[in-house]
């Protein structure tokens, strides 16, 4: 039986310690920095709707998807799809789709390491009282004068690849469990104080109206602030793959992470359960970052499409004005760095259990490995932001950042995570999807197959091929 297989690697010590690094993979960089720069370049609410939207209809399926094939597979990713196949008369093949997701996963790293790497750096800043009395302009000078500087980038990016490669070559187990029950509620409550303050301090009413007040001439409406400091908008079906593409990315979903955290799940935990604590927890830390910012944003005069350096120009202002804030900058940055690194973690996880498994290398040789490889790759965004920050270094307009972010979080992810759905819905037998899902035949398992099968493959094939300007 495949519930008795004996994995080689570490379990979960309890359903609280999958849920808690699952909640860890999935609050991160994503929630805090990306929502709300690509909230700001897309238009506000009537992206944050159709963001939720994927959310609901094929984030929290796919999620249950993921879990359940993982805990049937009990295996990297890899060794997962491939096994589930043969045992459910399919190819092999579908052993690819591991593949795909670890590649996904390199390039994600690459430059997630960077930007966690801004904000070890901001720790350095906002401890120092950098902030103090800072408007808008000067958070926007000192972090732009930041970012003309590849040798500190690389430096900040070069240790938080250390933090995370230390952590994964320990084992998932020991370490993440414990920091991740601490950090993450620490988390939320910081998140929570500055919403408080851009309550009192910041244009509260127009940050919500931004967020929250679908405006649907704005659905197809992307825009970006050049280098000259000008906006410019295109009508564009990108708005919507991008909300996809963020659906899947801030869940960790459609590379395997998610796989690979469900193979270490003890057998008797619910999956349902534990995906709505995922899903919920990670959609309030994603609103509460929202929720900070844009009333900020908009209280000082700031661009909304300023890019990824739109929460390291805002919220250093709340930080140099409110009472006690080198403390709480201090302790945000702090937290972020540590919401990134149990992500981090689970970007790498799925590369390095192979590695274990199938090369027979030690986990600490696995992880160095595969370390090295992510931080070569992330010297291209570090690069992005300055000396190949210019035109004749773009590619479709984009620069290798955007182009390494757009590949994975908007097409690799979106495929992976079809595919997945397509696996649990169709190739899988129902009696084997029922059997883990651990639901009964009752409503909320044909709900659920339902969606599988139906809803959320048609949904990602529509947004592609709309994107692509077939539709
Ligand atoms: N979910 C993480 C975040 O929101 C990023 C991530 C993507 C982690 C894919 C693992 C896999 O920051």
């Amino acid at each position: 039986m495949l519930q008795t297989r004996n994995p080689i690697h570490d379990q979960w010590s309890s359903r609280l310690a999958f849920i808690m690094a699952a909640v860890g993979s999935a609050v991160g960089l994503g929630n805090v920095w990306k929502f709300p720069y690509i909230t700001g370049e897309n238009g506000g609410g009537a992206f944050v709707l159709v963001y939720l939207i994927c959310i609901a209809l094929i984030g929290a399926p796919i999620m249950m998807a993921e879990i359940l094939i993982g805990r049937r597979g009990r295996q990297s990713p890899i060794n997962t799809m491939r096994t589930l196949a043969i045992q459910e008369g399919a190819h092999p093949a579908w052993g690819w789709l591991g593949w795909m997701g670890v590649m996904a996963g390199f390039l994600i790293l690459s430059y997630y390491s960077v930007i966690a790497g801004w904000s070890l750096a901001y720790v350095v800043k906002a401890a120092g009282g950098v902030f103090r009395g800072a408007d808008g302009a000067a958070t926007g000078a000192l972090f732009d004068s930041f970012l003309q500087s590849p040798a500190s980038l690389l430096l900040w990016h070069t240790l938080f690849m250390l933090l995370t490669v230390a952590v994964v070559a320990r084992g998932v187990r020991s370490g993440l469990e414990q920091a991740v029950t601490v950090m993450m509620p620490a988390l939320f409550v910081l998140l929570v104080i500055l919403v408080l303050y851009a309550f009192y301090e910041g244009d509260f009413a127009r940050g919500v109206d931004f967020l929250l007040h679908p405006d649907f001439s704005k659905v197809f409406q992307h825009c970006e602030l050049l280098d000259s400091g000008e906006k410019s908008c295109r009508i564009t079906g990108e708005p919507i793959l991008i909300a996809l593409g963020q659906a899947f990315f801030t869940l960790s979903l459609g590379m395997g992470a998610i796989m690979v955290y469900g193979s270490y799940m003890p057998a008797n935990a619910s999956i349902a359960a534990a995906t709505l604590v995922i899903v919920i927890s990670d959609t309030i830390a994603a609103l509460l970052a929202g929720l900070a910012i844009f009333p900020i944003v908009f209280a000082n005069g700031l661009e909304p499409a300023s890019g990824p350096g739109l929460i390291f120009k805002t919220l250093p202002i709340a930080f140099g004005a409110m009472p006690g804030g080198q403390l709480f900058g201090t302790l945000f940055f702090i937290l972020l760095v540590f919401a990134a690194w149990t992500s981090a973690i689970s970007l790498l996880e799925p590369a390095v259990a192979w590695l274990v498994e199938n090369r027979g290398l030690s986990r600490i040789g696995a992880t160095a490995l595969t370390g090295v490889l992510a931080w070569l790759l992330g010297i291209g965004t570090v690069l992005s932001f300055n000396l190949w920050s210019g035109e004749s270094f773009q590619l479709f307009g984009k620069t290798w950042f955007g182009l390494v972010d757009h590949l994975s979080a908007n097409i690799m992810l979106p495929l992976g995570g079809f595919c997945i759905a397509i696996f649990a819905g169709w190739v899988m037998a129902r009696e084997s999807s029922r059997e883990e899902l651990q639901l009964g035949d009752g409503v909320r398992y044909r709900t659920w197959r339902f969606v599988i099968r139906y809803v959320s493959p048609a949904l990602v094939l529509l947004v592609f091929l709309n994107t692509v300007g077939l539709l």
